[in-house]
C-alpha cells in the first residue's frame, strides 16, 4: 500500500477519442483505493495558472453520465503551439501548484511531447508521475498502441469506404489526406483496412509517376475508380512541405499535400477525374471504438496500480497483448516512433498490390 491520498489527472496535447474512458477508469480504480481524484483542467495549465483550475472527480461524474462513451476531453486539454514560459519557470510554477493542491501524484494522459514536458516538470517537485499514452498518430514510443489511434483508423476507413462508392459513380480517383504528422501509421492502417489502391506515407519516398502507373494499371484492368490515401506529413516530389504555416512555437502546421497531388496527377494524366478530400479534425472526434475503450480501461487501472505499489516515473504500455510499464526516461529517450518501412504493414500492403512508394 502506498501513502497516496490525493492524485491529479490531466489530459495534454491534441485530443483524441477515448480520453474520457481513461479518466473514468482512473477515477474508478483510484476511488477503490480510497484516494481523492482532482481532475485538472486544460492540461498543466490547471496546475501552473492561478487560480488553479480543477474539480473533484467522483465515480458519479462518469457512471451517471455518458462521458466515458464520448470523445473530446471532459477536462479540456492544453495543445502544443501555445507559447509558454521557459522550462525552468514552468517547473517552478508546477512545483508550487502541486504543493498548493496537495497532490501526491499526477497521471498525465498525453503523447510523447507531453510525457517529456510533464516528466521534466515533476523533477522539480516531490510529486509522483505516471503517463498514459494517447494520440491518434500512434507515434508514442515503446507502446504498440496509444489510446485514440484505432478510433481515428475507424474514421479514416469509413471515409475511404464512402469515397470508394462515389468514385465508382464518376470514373474518379479520389485522394484522401489524413493526419498523423510525421508518422504514417494512421494512413497505412486505414489504407489496408479500407483496401485503398495507393498509400503515401512520410517514411517512404514516392514519385508522381509511380502513382500514375498504378492508376494506369487499374484502368487497364477495366476498373474505373481508385482511392488514394495520403498522409499529411509527406512532402512534394522535390522534398518540400506544401504548407508554410507555423504554429506559435514555430512547428510546421501540415496540410495541403492532397491538393498538390491532385494538381500534379491531373496535369500529367487524364483518364480519371481526380479530386482531393481532407478529413481534418473529424479524425480526432469519432466514437471511441471498443479497442480504445478497452485500452483506456486497462491503462487507467494499471496507472493506479503502479502508484499504489509505490512506483512512479513510468508510462503504461501495450506490448504483445498485455499491459505493462516502462520508465518515462526510456520513453523520452526514444522520441517519436515512425512507421517502419520494413514492417509487416508495409509488406502486406505491397502484397495486396497497393502502391506504397518506391520501396
Ligand atoms: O498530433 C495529433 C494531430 O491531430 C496531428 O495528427 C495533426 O497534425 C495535429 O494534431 C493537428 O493539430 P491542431 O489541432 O493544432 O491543428
Amino acid at each position: 500500500m502506498s501513502s497516496i491520498k490525493r492524485i491529479g489527472i490531466l489530459t495534454s496535447g491534441g485530443d483524441c477519442a477515448g480520453l474520457n474512458a481513461v479518466i473514468s477508469a482512473v477515477v474508478k480504480s483510484a476511488t477503490q483505493k480510497g484516494w481523492e481524484v482532482y481532475g485538472i483542467h486544460n492540461g498543466t495549465d490547471g496546475i501552473t495558472n492561478k487560480p488553479h483550475s480543477f474539480e473533484i472527480l467522483t465515480v458519479k461524474n462518469f457512471s451517471d453520465t455518458p462521458w466515458p462513451r464520448l470523445s473530446g476531453s471532459y477536462l479540456g486539454s492544453l495543445n502544443k503551439g501555445v507559447k509558454m514560459e521557459s522550462l525552468e519557470e514552468m517547473t517552478k510554477k508546477f512545483a508550487i501548484g502541486v504543493k498548493e493542491l496537495g497532490l501526491d501524484a499526477v497521471i498525465v494522459v498525453g503523447g510523447d511531447g507531453s510525457m517529456n514536458i510533464v516528466s521534466n516538470y515533476c523533477k522539480g517537485s516531490l510529486v509522483k508521475v505516471v503517463g498514459i499514452p494517447k494520440t491518434m498518430d500512434n507515434d508514442t514510443p515503446i507502446t504498440e498502441f496509444s489510446v485514440g489511434f484505432h478510433s481515428a483508423v475507424q474514421v479514416c476507413t469509413s471515409a475511404i469506404d464512402s469515397l470508394e462508392l462515389t468514385a465508382r459513380s464518376h470514373n474518379r480517383a479520389l485522394i484522401v489526406e489524413v493526419m498523423g504528422r510525421d508518422a504514417g501509421h494512421l494512413a497505412m492502417h486505414s489504407a489496408i483496412a479500407g483496401a485503398a489502391d495507393v498509400c503515401l506515407v512520410p517514411e517512404i519516398p514516392y514519385t508522381i509517376n509511380g502513382v500514375i502507373n498504378k492508376l494506369k494499371e487499374i484502368k487497364a484492368s477495366g476498373r474505373n475508380h481508385a482511392v488514394i490515401v495520403v498522409s499529411e506529413g509527406i512532402k512534394t516530389e522535390s522534398g518540400n512541405l506544401v504548407s508554410t504555416k507555423k504554429n506559435m512555437v514555430g512547428e510546421a502546421v501540415y496540410g495541403g499535400i492532397g491538393q498538390y497531388l491532385c494538381n500534379e496527377i491531373s496535369s500529367r494524366y487524364n483518364e480519371f477525374q481526380i479530386r482531393s478530400n481532407t478529413l481534418g479534425h473529424i479524425q480526432r472526434s469519432g466514437v471511441p471504438v471498443a479497442f480504445d475503450r478497452l485500452l483506456a480501461s486497462m491503462y487507467g487501472a494499471k496507472a493506479v496500480e503502479i502508484l499504489d505499489r509505490g512506483e512512479d516515473n513510468k508510462m503504461v504500455v501495450w506490448k504483445n497483448g498485455e499491459v505493462s510499464s516502462v520508465d518515462l526516461s526510456e520513453v523520452v529517450k526514444a522520441g517519436t516512433t515512425l512507421l517502419n518501412p520494413k514492417s509487416q504493414y508495409v509488406k502486406v500492403a505491397k502484397e495486396l498490390n497497393m502502391y506504397v512508394g518506391e520501396i
